[in-house]
């Protein structure tokens, strides 16, 4: 049998192999990924490029993590999976750094996003049987509209993304739907709404195009829960691990979640690692037997997380993010104050976005990202026309500056062509 493994590869051929063998549920831009490190990624012909998408968010800590690859190659070599059947040597130890760093009680570990948020609603839901004795099957969670919190039958159930949801039904009830970054209708809603559990959010909408709520959203949503008995579910997969210059996004507002949802950058993108946060009176509601995932926890997760999370702490990238955020900021802001074309940036930390005059169903933001691509950087539409920028945290004042400088000039020449 022919194996195209560790065999050099063309652009053309991967590209030809992923649409002829692979599902259709992607559309990458052009670039075909060979090498990685820090904030730079190289394609199959060795062009190199600023990665301003980081893996949606879990590269925060950069490419190869030299720290982090060594935790990797280290636990791969001595044990991989036990399953939770038994006991092994490194999750102990992780639960106990994890749950210290953020400040819960307990971390229940799963592998990717979606497996976390879903691991959050049930367990909100097993409480609040438990707890709060709501009829069976009666468990209502409320969730913001332009929502993304991942791809299981539940969770685009309360989407509102036609993409996302058509002729994936029937969808699972027990969600309420209300305007993001708007509190009277979450109390209204939590008011109305008989047998409320739960308020699940983003701290930021990330996909929906790096919506950043008012001043006192978070704050202000903590309390209505408060008052009405119902969690607050922090879902920070995207926001979380210094990402937007805070260990989470939730801290810019001193907001403690009920329940955490992480994912993402816990591995420095090497590894798919998630994990659920909550206190005792909570996270207990699960018991033996009534939730659990073959590679959730294992010990390369364990003994990567650890040492992606440390060093998130020593090499201050919240800090980082925070300043090389408002260099960005600043500098998009020129680009915005002199074009017609180029209408807002907004965003927090390295979580960014730059709005274009178009409509959400154009090309345009596309058609730029392709320029971005060849001018050295690579960045992905949200929508139409929205571009969110990304890189990795670790980025320095004059990456970013070399990488600004690209991003005018892709879009001065898009703009001198198209418009
Ligand atoms: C906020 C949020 N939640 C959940 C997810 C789903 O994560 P995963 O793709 O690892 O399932 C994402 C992915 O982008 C996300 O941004």
């Amino acid at each position: 049998m022919n194996t195209t493994i560790n065999k050099p590869i063309t652009k053309e051929q991967a590209i030809d192999y992923e649409d002829k063998y692979g599902a259709h549920n992607y559309h990458p831009l052009p670039v075909v990924l060979s090498k990685g490190k820090g904030v730079y990624v190289w394609d199959v012909d060795d062009k190199k490029y600023f990665d301003f998408l980081s893996a949606y968010s879990a590269v925060n800590q950069g490419h190869s993590h030299p720290k982090i690859i060594a935790a990797l190659k280290e636990q791969a070599e001595r044990l991989a999976l036990t399953s939770r059947a038994f006991y092994n040597d490194k999750l102990g130890p992780y639960e106990k750094f994890a749950t210290e760093y953020f400040g819960f009680d307990k971390l229940l570990p799963m592998n990717t996003g979606a497996e976390a948020v879903e691991t959050a609603i049930k367990l909100a839901r097993k409480w609040a049987y438990e707890k709060k004795a709501i009829p069976e099957n009666e468990a209502n969670i409320i969730v913001a509209k332009g929502n993304f919190h991942g791809r299981t039958t539940t969770i685009i159930s309360f989407s509102n993304d036609p993409e996302a949801r058509e002729h994936f039904g029937p969808y699972t009830p027990g969600f309420s739907k209300i305007p993001y970054n708007d509190l009277d209708a979450l109390e209204e809603t939590m008011k109305n709404t008989p047998n409320t559990i739960a308020f699940l959010v983003e701290p930021i909408q990330g996909e929906a195009g790096v919506f950043v709520p008012d001043e006192g959203y978070l704050k202000g949503a903590k309390a209505i829960c408060e008052k009405y008995g119902a969690l607050f579910i922090a879902d920070e997969v995207q926001t979380g691990i210094a990402r937007t210059g805070k260990l989470l996004a939730v801290d810019h507002e001193n907001v403690k979640p009920d329940i955490l949802i992480l994912g993402k950058a816990m591995s420095g993108g090497v590894y798919p690692v998630s994990a659920v946060l909550a206190n005792d009176d909570i996270m207990l509601s699960i018991k033996p037997g009534q939730h659990g995932s073959t590679f959730g926890g294992n010990p390369i997760a364990a003994n990567v997380a650890i040492a992606a999370l440390s060093v998130i702490k020593n090499e201050k990238l919240a800090d980082n993010a925070e300043k090389m955020g408002k260099i960005f900021r600043e500098e998009m802001q020129k680009v915005v104050d002199n074009s017609k074309f180029v209408k807002k940036v907004r965003g927090k930390g390295l979580l960014n976005a730059v709005l274009i005059n178009d409509t959400e169903e154009s090309e345009t933001a596309w058609n730029i990202c392709l320029k971005l691509a060849e001018n050295g950087l690579l960045a992905k539409p949200t929508h139409g026309n929205i571009i969110r920028f990304a890189p990795p945290l670790v980025i320095n004042e004059e990456q970013m500056r070399e990488a600004i400088d690209i991003i005018k000039k892709s879009i001065a020449e898009y703009e001198q062509k198209n418009i």
